[in-house]
């Protein structure tokens, strides 16, 4: 994962941006996007393996409540660009144990991930990256199968029940 002071203009230019959008995202959005993160959520199915869920560029982190709803106390680790967004993602985890935000470029994981984890989820993200091949690439090789890979990019469909697998 790129450390955030690290990233290039673009990216911290693109990080501002949800700064500044993050108190109105969580009130306008969060709630009109529920029924699509849901959907998402349940497409990972209930025989995942072992292992920590990632959620690269979480924002607020909605997709916190629904996971923890479907798989009890797994590890959690939310991943985004926007110190802003996570900030109210933050109030969102209080203190829950096994839940961790990392602020930071979402387009490469850190390679300790590499194979460890039971799943990577995300929600409207993709189609915020500068190469999503890339960050496709590196979002696969941390899974031990690959079978647990959800992504959902917003510009495919506006049907929550549509299936969008990347
Ligand atoms: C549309 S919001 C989606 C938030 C959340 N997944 C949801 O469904 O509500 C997109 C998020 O992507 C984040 N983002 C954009 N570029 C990123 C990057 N390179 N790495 C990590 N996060 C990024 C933004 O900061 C923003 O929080």
């Amino acid at each position: 994962m790129t450390d955030v002071d690290s990233v290039d203009i673009t990216s911290r230019r693109v990080a501002a941006g949800w700064d500044d959008a993050a108190d109105g995202y969580e009130r306008y959005f969060v709630p009109r996007f529920a029924p699509w993160l849901a959907a998402r959520v349940r497409a990972l199915g209930d025989d995942l393996p072992p292992g920590p869920v990632l959620v690269p560029c979480c924002g607020t982190f909605p997709e916190l409540d629904v996971l923890l709803a479907a798989f009890g106390d797994r590890e959690v680790v939310g991943i985004d660009l926007s110190a802003g967004m996570l900030r109210v993602a933050q109030r969102r985890i209080a203190d829950r144990p096994g839940i961790t935000l990392v602020h930071g470029d979402a387009s490469a994981i850190d390679p300790h991930w590499s194979g460890r984890c039971a799943a990577v989820l995300s929600v409207f993200g993709l189609q915020q990256l500068p190469d999503p091949v890339r960050a496709m690439r590196s979002w696969t090789a941390a899974l031990r199968q690959v079978a647990g890979f959800r992504s959902y990019f917003g510009r495919t469909s506006t049907n929550p029940t549509a299936r969008s697998r990347a």
